[in-house]
Parts: structure tokens; sequence; C-alpha cells
């Protein structure tokens, strides 16, 4: 059992995963708002670090360098606490980073059902370099291979809430729960 004084520490860093445009970001936001947290996304700082745009990172440098810059990036947050970070779809899935997130702070799951997903990604496919370039059979697929293989990840979060609305009120009221 943690003690309480680790609890209160754990909620105060919150990490939110879950996959391509299941909403994080905007949730995120909103909820580090309702928390009096600093909202931070992990794409956003990786581009900032890089100078460069994750499209271009995947382009030229390849997944490899990208998910090494990921993993670097998210180190950084081993020294800071009061935040809220939205995290890369695939960032829980490689090296130790879901492990660091969960000693860290409090990992939340935004969920989605693969409809949803694929309605919302086939819009924003350009933006996305996993995704570019595919066609309709080809996104269904994807979403749904992917989903499978990277569930176990997701299902390891803390806390977990759906992606389908925008409303934060349940999970602010089950981080607020967490330390019972
Ligand atoms: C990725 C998701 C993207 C971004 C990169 C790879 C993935 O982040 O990190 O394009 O592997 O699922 P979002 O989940 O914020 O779109």
């Amino acid at each position: 059992m943690l003690k309480q004084m680790e609890l209160t520490a754990k909620k105060s860093s919150i990490f939110l995963i879950g996959f391509m445009g299941a909403g994080k970001s905007t949730i995120g936001k909103k909820l580090a708002h309702r928390l009096g947290l600093t909202f931070f996304d992990l794409d956003k700082l990786i581009e900032a670090k890089a100078g460069c745009s994750i499209s271009d990172i995947f382009k030229f440098l390849g997944e490899t360098a990208f998910r090494e810059m990921e993993q670097a990036c998210l180190q950084t947050f081993q020294t800071k606490d009061h935040f809220l970070l939205a995290c890369g779809g695939g960032s829980p899935c490689f090296f130790d980073n879901l492990g660091f997130m969960k000693n860290k702070g409090l990992v939340v799951y935004v969920d989605l059902q693969e409809s949803v997903l694929f309605e919302r990604l086939s819009k924003a496919k350009k933006i996305r370099p996993s995704i570019v370039g595919m066609d309709e059979k080809q996104l269904k697929e994807f979403i749904s291979n992917q989903l499978k293989a990277r569930m176990p990840f997701y299902e390891q979060a803390d806390l977990s809430m759906s992606g389908l609305s925008i409303n934060v009120n349940g999970i602010v009221e089950q981080i607020a729960q967490f330390a019972h």
C-alpha cells in the first residue's frame, strides 16, 4: 500500500495514454485545467527539441530514431511535478516507458472504439505519419491490428475514461478517489 504522500505526489503527475485520435490532447488540456496541472504534449515537445515535425522525423530519420527521441523526452519528466502529459499513441509500448510513467505518476487511458477512431483518423491522415497514404481498407486494418497489439499496454493504466466526450467530471472524481 502506498503512503498518502506518495499517492498525493502520484496524482500531481498524470500521463494520458491511448490510441491516435482518441482525444488525449483535447481532453488533456481540459483535465489539466480542472486539476490545476500544467499541460504538456509529448509530440509537441519532441518537435520543439528536434526543430521539425513528427512527420519529418519519421520521414528522414525513421521510427527507431523517433522512439529514442520520444523516450528521452519522456525521461525529462522525472524531475517535474504538477503536470499532465498527453503522450503519443505508441509511447507506452516502447522500452520501459510505461514502467516509467507508472512509477512517476497516475496513468490514465483514453479509450475509444475502433469505428470512431476510424472516422476521426480518416480525416486526419495527412498529419499522422503512420497512416499517411492509406486507403479505407488499409486504415481499418491498421487500426484493428495496432489496437490489438497495444491493448496489453493500454490496459495497464491505473484508470480509464472514454474519449467520446470531453466531459472530464467522471475522471476528475476517480482521480480524487484514487488515494482512498
Ligand atoms: C504515434 C502517435 C502519434 C505520434 C506519432 C506515432 C503512434 O501521437 O507520436 O505519429 O505510434 O501511435 P498521437 O497519438 O498524439 O497522434
